[in-house]
């Protein structure tokens, strides 16, 4: 445990080494009895092209509030975010996965550079907080999350509406199942203002499962944007930073093995995105502690799928809250012995101590989260796949709703625009696996979501009757039968590019195979007559990131050699 000397040691050393920094501090409105105090670096990723980021800004006003009122001096800088929603089923999409691990970047750097004595990152889309956490594990000083809070859910016509209600409308749109008048309606009334994606998508799984792992104080992930909770919890930031400090708590002794799976067990029980494999696998990776795909199927094997909430299901984040939000969730699978009690968190108890003060789950009067002996599922949704179409592993979304195997003809598109073609033309039918590919972190290159094909499938009336396997991502917003994350991706020469129109493949979640069924000598010769694409970028941003980009499987990383 450090002392508060420790702490200060930074600011007494600039005083002696560095008087510019002195000046520049009292050039931002510093007075002389500011100089000892601890500086905290508030990260915010406010902006005001999206309702996931655009309240941000005013949110760090709050938590600077907090952490002046606590003696110590809050400085806001910002970061940047991509918004995922609106870069879905375009080759802006390229940016989003890249723009996690620039988050980290940046976060690190600001930081690291003017040598802050904590962080908070005040965050709200998908790839800024495992950005932000990856950068709070590197930099390992005391750190806390604030999430920007889900989004109110929208209407039209008696329906409650959000971002997939958007693009499924799309779909229906493609099928003539829409007249022009709702079509416009759906679109106009999804999104009703601030905040993340509703459903439990990868925003709020992200929120939800980085709360359980201690990153952020209790309620962060269940008090919606427009919630007077949440500015409430912004104000008691201070405080919280403040105990850190005094104890010395820093982000590795919060991220343990226990704690990310106490994470990923709280993804498992809500049905949470397949981004989250990804991203903690990236975490883990940031804070030197080993997690595999195996790791995270050992999870999914023993924690049942038990909330009805979307994509796959009926309710929305919004809905947590009037039950007992995600500590109310916690204590129930911590009472079955599901969650480990003696992680540390960012209040400085355990996550035990913290969970005796959470509400308890009733199941006489909600119908959101099942009780674990009548789950929706007896094991998680997310499947580790292998097989001869994906040697190295896969990430498979299933939440047994569309059956546990799925056996088809395959349906090849180079490129994920072109599915949209193809269900405009009729050209994908019942039975097909859709197979999308060139799409990986290199070959896409930034591993794009595939939202708007599912979606479009979806409206098209097809989302039980075909598969879609591919290389990209799924947005935490895809139901159906889908599988991605295939490594090795198309573009190393993975198995996947090797696919041809016709090809019979299994899909099999009870096996956890994922099977082309040609010879290993067929399959041979396909592969010596492959030829590697030239990379679609050399250079800029994209081009760098081909170049130092992890597989799927490693968390798409881009900081290892
Ligand atoms: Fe930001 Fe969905 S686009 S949370």
């Amino acid at each position: 445990m450090a002392t508060e000397l420790n702490r200060f040691s930074k600011t007494l050393t600039q005083e002696v080494t560095n008087p510019a920094a002195q000046a520049m501090l009292y050039g931002i409105g510093l007075k002389e009895e500011d100089m000892a105090k601890p500086q905290i670096g508030i990260a915010s990723t406010g902006y005001e092209g999206n309702p996931c980021n655009m309240h941000l800004n005013g949110l760090s006003v709050y938590v600077k509030q907090g952490i002046t009122a606590n003696n110590m001096v809050g400085l806001i800088f910002n970061t940047i975010g991509v918004s995922d929603g609106m870069t879905n089923g375009n080759d802006g999409m390229r940016y989003s996965l890249p723009s996690r691990d620039i988050i980290a970047d940046s976060i690190e750097t600001v930081v690291a550079a003017q040598w802050y004595d904590g962080v908070i990152a005040v965050v709200g889309c998908d790839k800024n907080m495992p950005g932000a956490v990856m950068a709070m594990a590197r930099l390992d000083r005391p750190a806390i999350m604030v999430y920007g809070g889900t989004i109110r859910s929208g209407h039209y016509k008696g329906q409650k509406l959000d971002i997939v209600s958007a693009f499924e409308a799309l779909g229906k749109k493609f099928a003539n199942n829409i007249s022009d008048e709702d079509y416009k309606g759906v679109i106009q009334n999804s999104i009703p203002g601030q905040g993340a994606c509703g459903g439990m998508y990868t925003a709020n799984t992200m929120a939800a499962s980085i709360e359980a792992m201690g990153l952020s104080l209790p309620f962060s992930s269940s008090y919606p944007a427009t919630h007077e909770g949440k500015q409430e919890e912004c104000k008691k930031i201070g405080a919280a930073m403040k105990n850190l400090l005094e104890l010395n708590i820093t982000p590795r002794d919060i991220i343990t093995k226990k704690s990310l799976e106490n994470a990923l067990t709280l993804v498992m029980a809500l049905g949470g995105s397949t981004n989250a494999a990804l991203h903690f696998l990236a975490i883990a990776r940031a804070a030197d502690l080993p997690l595999t795909l195996d790791d995270i199927q050992a999870i999914s094997n023993k924690v049942p799928f038990i909330a009805d909430l979307k994509p796959s299901g009926k309710y929305f984040m919004e809905d947590i809250l009037a039950i007992g939000g995600v500590p109310a969730v916690m204590k129930y699978l911590y009472s079955k012995g599901m969650i480990h009690g003696d992680c540390l968190t960012v209040t400085g108890k355990t996550l035990a101590e913290d969970l005796a003060e959470a509400p308890d789950l009733n199941f006489e009067n909600q119908k959101i989260i099942f009780p674990l002996e009548t789950p929706i599922k007896e094991s998680g949704h997310i499947q580790i796949l292998y097989g001869n179409l994906a040697p190295t592993g896969s990430v498979a979304k299933i939440t047994g709703k569309e059956g546990l195997t799925f056996d088809g003809e395959a349906k090849i598109c180079e490129h994920e625009t072109e599915i949209i073609t193809m269900l405009s033309k009729g050209e994908i039918k019942a039975g097909h696996v859709v197979v999308i590919r060139n799409a990986g972190p290199k070959g896409g290159p930034g591993m794009s979501e595939m939202l708007k094909p599912t979606s479009a499938v979806m409206g098209a009336g097809l989302g039980d009757k075909i598969a879609l396997i591919t290389d990209g991502r799924f947005s935490g917003g895809t139901h159906g039968f889908v599988v991605g994350h295939i490594t090795p991706e198309a573009f190393d020469g993975g198995p996947i590019a090797l696919v041809k129109d016709g090809d019979r493949i299994t899909i099999d979640a009870n096996t956890r195979q994922l099977i082309v069924h040609i010879s290993n000598e067929e399959m041979a010769e396909r592969k010596a007559a492959w030829i590697q694409p030239e990379p679609k970028f050399t250079k800029g941003m994209l081009g760098r990131y081909i170049r130092t980009v992890k597989s799927a499987s490693e968390g798409c990383v881009t900081d290892e050699a």
